[in-house]
């Protein structure tokens, strides 16, 4: 069934949070990748309100800086003093005006709250035509939670909290989550009579439904199937609870979408991961922020990737990669660190204990061992042999370096930017190039070597190595060499 759009949605996020013990306010905590309260208005966007508006209040610059960025649909209230849920929602409504609709309130606290659950509230409230509509859940330890009050035929009196209940009213086990659907213009009326005499002095927006209820209004609940997503998140864990409970949501998601996961209980992926059917996700894998992997492409075991674009049946594998783009067909890994700016092309490979920025590494192209490629263009076909360093950096400024296509880099080479090396051309082994290399040509830059004849049996006498060395006839060869030179 569909439900016509709320006029507005409210997300109470103006409270502090102490009990997460925490310099970064309660909702700017972190879950598979985004803030608390980005998940409760990705939740809230869902239903395609009219007006979406968060009341905040503690940390005001940095919650308003995070939403000005995330959330630049959100209208934003500021609740000076944090005197109640009421009092929260009551600025709210005149900093915004008459609402002629249904209002949903929700809290910026909890990150599990889906979509489909709002709806379902808001199906309740329209269906039974109420004035209110208070989700709830039976809960197996309601304490510290407002519990419902329902009389002898099960209707909704009031909501006490835990700190005004009696010992029986405790007892009870239906819990109020904090998410109501309202009537506009009769909250807007109630929410103005909500008094503060109460254990703990606040303007309860609990009130209304008892001044609702009194003026003859419907007051109604709907009790949601799952209570784990109508618990918020206090303290640190239950952070770490909801992370894991959002966490299994979207492994769910990705597996029944066409994805192998090996295994879910090793693996963590961030709420706007993109991941193409047929993709193969191995154990210890976290991938986050913006990564997207293609069609058949296998990343892990032991990946961290952010940001990063795996292309179609690429293989990563043991990699930390930030910023990275790496190509279809693509190898790379084990133990690789690809930092922001790394593009690898078709079928190209960054191999084992290779650190790249800012490097454009063309299609075939390969890095395969212990080499750095800092501030670089290698063109097609190319190899680097092992063990080079792309020296980008003077200690003042940072250079380029480009490589052409199909060339031969030796192994244990420096190339000291600002260097371009010619199509075709090869290196020697162990060469520092500070200049130019044309196409074709081979490079090589390195001391010439001399050999010392006898000089072990000589200079280290009594030695293994001087006794090896004779064994192997040195000394009868050095005399042969010191004849030969004097011949
Ligand atoms: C509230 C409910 C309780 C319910 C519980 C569910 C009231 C009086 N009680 O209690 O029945 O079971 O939530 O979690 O409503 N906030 C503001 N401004 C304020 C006060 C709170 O924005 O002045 C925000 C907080 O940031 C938070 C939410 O409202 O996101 C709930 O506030 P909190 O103080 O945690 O209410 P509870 O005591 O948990
Ligand atoms: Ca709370």
């Amino acid at each position: 069934m569909s439900v016509p759009r709320p006029a507005a949605v409210i997300v109470l996020a103006a409270g502090e949070g102490t009990r997460m013990k925490s310099k970064t306010p309660k909702v700017l905590h972190e879950l598979s990748g985004r803030p608390l309260l980005d998940h409760m208005l990705v939740a809230a966007r869902g239903l395609d309100p009219e007006r979406l508006v968060v009341v905040i209040g503690h940390a005001r610059e940095q919650v308003s800086a995070h939403l000005a960025e995330s959330s630049p649909d959100a209208r934003l209230v500021v609740q000076d003093q944090q005197n109640g849920t009421g009092h929260a929602v009551r600025i709210a409504l005149e900093a915004v005006g008459t609402i002629i609709g249904t209002v949903l309130v929700t809290y910026g606290d909890t990150p599990l709250l889906r979509t489909e659950t709002l709806r379902d509230l808001l199906d309740r409230h329209g269906a039974d035509g109420n004035a209110v509509t208070v989700l709830t859940a039976r809960v197996p330890d309601p304490t510290g939670y407002g519990r419902i009050i329902r009389d002898a035929e099960g209707r909704v009196v009031e909501i006490v909290e835990e700190k005004d209940a009696t010992p029986e009213q405790r007892a009870i086990d239906e819990m109020n989550s904090g998410v109501y659907a309202f009537d506009g213009l009769l909250l807007a009326d109630a929410v103005k009579r909500v008094s503060a005499a109460n254990a703990q002095g606040e303007e309860y927006l609990t009130d209304v439904l008892s001044i609702l209820r009194d003026d003859g209004h419907g007051v109604g609940a709907h009790v949601a199937a799952d209570y784990v997503e109508v618990e918020g998140v206090n303290n640190r864990v239950q952070l770490a609870f909801a992370g894991r409970i959002l966490n299994e949501r979207i492994l769910r998601g990705h597996m029944l979408a066409g994805v192998t996961i090996v295994d879910p209980g090793s693996t963590w992926i961030d709420a706007g991961v993109v991941i193409e059917p047929d993709a193969v996700i191995h154990p210890a894998t976290q991938l986050h922020g913006a990564t997207r992997v293609a069609e058949g492409a296998e990343v892990g075991p032991g990946c961290t990737l952010t940001d990063t674009l795996v292309g179609e049946g690429a293989s990563v594998r043991n990699t930390v990669s930030d910023g990275a783009d790496i190509g279809p067909q693509a190898k790379v890994g084990p133990f690789a660190y690809l930092r922001p700016g790394t593009v690898l092309g078709r079928a190209g490979k960054i191999g084992a204990y290779v650190e790249t920025k800012n490097a454009v590494i063309g299609p075939e192209s390969k890095v395969p061992h212990l080499t750095y490629v800092g501030d670089a263009t290698i063109g097609t076909g190319s190899n680097i042999g092992a063990a080079c360093v792309f020296v980008n950096y003077d200690g003042v400024a940072k250079h380029h370096t480009t490589v052409g296509d199909h060339v031969r880099v030796g192994s244990d080479n420096m190339l000291v930017a600002p260097v371009t090396i010619g199509d075709g051309a090869y290196t020697a082994a162990g060469s520092v190039i500070v200049n130019d290399v044309p196409p074709g040509a081979m490079a090589v830059a390195r001391g010439q070597q001399r050999n010392i004849a006898g000089w072990v049996v000589r200079r280290r006498p009594g030695t293994k190595s001087a006794e090896a060395a004779t064994r192997a006839g040195a000394a009868d060869r050095a005399a042969d060499d010191e004849a030969d030179d004097r011949r």
